[in-house]
Formats: C-alpha cells, structure tokens, sequence
C-alpha cells in the first residue's frame, strides 16, 4: 500500500546515463525493459499464497526475454490468440501445453478445435463453440468457462469486460452450457470471469470469485476459480499503488470459505508496465497560438495508449533530467493525426532542445507489442537490460 511518495524510485533513475548511450548507439525511438524489475514483480504476486497458479496475460508483452523470465519465476501464460500461442512456444520450446491457457475472443470453431488437439487449456464463452464439439472428439478434456457476472471494471470504457461488452458468457445461458459441454463429454473445472483492466480495489479479485465460488456449488467437476487479471498500476503522480497484501488477504478468506477450489490468476500489466521505458527524440519545437508543441520521433505508431485511452504517462527529459520543469508542453509524434500525442499540457524544462532524449515513463505494457507502421514510419526497437547488460 501506499503513494507513489513511498514507492521505491523508478529502476531506470540509477540508469539515465546507459539509458543516453543506449539511444544514442541504437536509435530511437526504443523502448527498454528491465528484467530485474518484470522478476520483483513476479516474485511479490508469488507473495500471494492463495493463488495456485499465475498465468501471464501475453498480450501486455510478448517479448520472448520477457516469457522466459516469467516461466523461470513459476508462471504459466495466458493467450489470446494462436499467434500469441506461437510466440510462447517459439520463446519456450518444449514447454507444456497445459501451462498455455487459450482464451480466445470471438473465435470460429477450427480455433477452439485446434487448441484442444495442440493440448492447450481452453476456456469457452458462448454455447455454440461447445456444440460444434459434440462428436466427442475431445471427450474427456477439462475445460474453462468464462463468464459475464457483472458490470465491467477498469480505468477506461476501453477495457472494460462485462455487461454491455461482447465478453463472457451470460450466466442465463449456463445451463445451457453445462448441458452442451456434458454432451461433447467436455468436463468444466475452471470457472473464470475477467471483468475489466486497471482496478485498483484490492477487493475486486475477492467478490469475483465468490460470485464464482456460488456457481460453482452446483458444478460439482469445478475444481478451480479464476477471477482475472487487471491488477492496476499507478501512472499518475501521487495515485496509490494497489494495495497486494489486502489482495492476498480476500483471497485467503475465499479459499477458507471455499476449502475444495484452488484458485488462479492472469495478470498481464502489473508485471511488466512499470519494467518499460520508451525513449524518444525531440525532432522539432513549434510554438502556435497558445501551444508549445515538442515533436519527437514517438507517436501514436509507438504508443497508442495517449490517444486510444487518453492514457497518462510520466514524460523526463534525460538530458536535462534536474532542470526545472517550466515550460508548459505539448508532447506530440510525427503522424498525421490530430490525436497524435504522447503527452498533453506537460511541464518540461524550459530549454528543452531538438536532439534532447526524453523517456515516457510507465510503458511495459500494451506499449511495443501495440505499436504500428502506420504512416510508415518504422515499429520501435525493444530492448531487454538484464543485470548491466543490454
Ligand atoms: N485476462 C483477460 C481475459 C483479459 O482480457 C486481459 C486484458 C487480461 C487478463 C490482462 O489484463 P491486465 O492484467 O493486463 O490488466 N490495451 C489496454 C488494456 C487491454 C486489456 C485487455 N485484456 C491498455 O493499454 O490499457
């Protein structure tokens, strides 16, 4: 618990001098990660005794570096997709395909018939991808359900997964559900909701899987209960870290109450948005009308957050990373979009010049892997620092 105040400083502050050479030796914009920071955070989520088997939600970052620190600190993976499928199997050979949790949006038949055959876990969400199994060609596989329990959570209508929202399956059409899977010989032991991204109520994961743990009263091949991923992590100034030790708490209340269900997980950002940094240089200073616009060479092809979310990320100047922050300024890319910022209404030094290196803050997750080629102007490079080395 606590505020950013009381947070341990950013890894890359002991850094900023590599981080220079860094951009200047292999170009911008770069985003970096740090391997050091993506293992505390995995280690401080094993913290949590309750939970039994973490999965990475792939998709905040698939970088391999990244899948095989993760699996070297005991988690699993969550995917969303067969070519995210892939990118663990590429970065992992070999690796067990029940550690791969498949949950996939709106997929046709061939790719819930095609995870099951690769061995994958697999969770469903609508009756009819379950009928179209009923020749029993998989009888006999655990499968997952999620389920839609509730109104969406989350730090932007974005990313929110419930009601109003084409995720989960309405708990009306369980019964329905259940008589499908018993009929494909398909046995449901994972019962999983996921309502949102970005919460901070450290009793969110709690009340999830009670409203999970009744359901599954009357399921009695359910074994285990999975409320999500969504952990949030604080990106403005002075907004409070979400709080693991009353997280852990719930769940230690939730598995007392319910003794037979064990219990997983599937974050995605907490573990690898504050290992990120993406670097970028200014390009171009235009002042217009009441603005001061500092154009760099990262923008909504870099990171699209800003302009999807109106998402807020830290902006520091390394070249100037203790000169007073005086300038009001807007940080802008080099696309052809309105909506192409980084950062609105900033205060960066006054004497911030062309060629300067500044770091947008906070940019691990849903950052790279959400980057694009629009205006062709190149995907970022990733770079992965371990210890000292790059
Ligand atoms: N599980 C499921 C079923 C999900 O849909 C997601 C995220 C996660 C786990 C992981 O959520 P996390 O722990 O990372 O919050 N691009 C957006 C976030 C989209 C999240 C999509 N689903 C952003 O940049 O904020």
């Amino acid at each position: 618990a606590g505020d950013r105040a009381s947070r341990p400083q950013p890894w890359w502050r002991a850094r900023v001098e590599a981080l220079r050479d860094i951009a200047a030796a292999r170009g911008t914009p770069a985003y970096v990660y740090d391997l050091g920071t993506v293992r505390e955070r995995a280690r401080a989520l094993r913290g949590i005794g309750a939970v039994s088997r973490w999965h990475y939600a792939i998709k905040a970052n698939p970088h391999p570096a990244i899948l095989r620190a993760l699996e070297t600190e005991g988690f699993d993976f969550e995917c969303v997709s067969p070519g995210e499928v892939d990118a663990v199997r590429e970065a992992l050979p070999g690796l067990d395909p029940q550690r791969i949790l498949f949950t996939p949006t709106m997929a046709g038949d061939d790719e819930f018939a095609d995870a099951l055959a690769q061995g994958l876990r697999v969770t469903f969400d609508c009756v009819e991808a379950v009928r179209a199994l009923a020749d029993g060609r998989h009888g006999g596989r655990s499968i997952a359900v999620r389920l839609d329990i509730g109104p969406g959570r989350g730090q932007h209508a974005h990313v929110r997964t419930g009601h109003d929202s084409k995720f989960g399956l309405p708990l009306a059409d369980l019964p329905a559900f259940v008589e499908a899977a018993q009929a494909a010989g398909l046995v449901i032991d994972t019962l999983h909701a996921h309502l949102g991204s970005g919460v901070f109520d450290a009793g969110h994961w709690r009340e999830v899987g009670l409203q999970l743990a009744s359901l599954a009263e009357r399921l009695p091949t359910v074994t285990t209960l999975n409320p999500g991923g969504g952990l949030g992590v604080p990106y403005l100034p002075g907004e409070p870290a979400l709080d693991l030790g009353a997280l852990g708490a719930g769940l230690d209340e939730l598995r007392a109450a319910y003794p037979r269900l064990t219990l997983a997980m599937e974050p995605g950002r907490y573990l690898v948005a504050e290992a990120g940094v993406l670097l970028a240089r200014v390009s171009r200073i235009k002042r217009k009308g009441r603005h001061v616009y500092v154009g760099c060479d990262a923008g909504m092809h870099t990171l699209l957050r800003p302009a999807l979310y109106e998402a807020w990320h830290p902006v520091v100047n390394l070249d100037r990373p203790d000169a007073p922050r005086t300038m009001r300024a807007d940080v802008v890319g080099p696309v052809c979009e309105s909506a192409d910022n980084l950062a609105l209404d900033r205060r960066l030094p006054a004497d911030t010049a062309v060629g300067d290196v500044l770091l947008v803050d906070i940019a691990g997750a849903y950052g790279a892997v959400m980057a694009s080629d629009y205006n062709r102007r190149g995907r970022p490079l990733e770079i992965v620092l371990d210890g000292g080395a790059a």
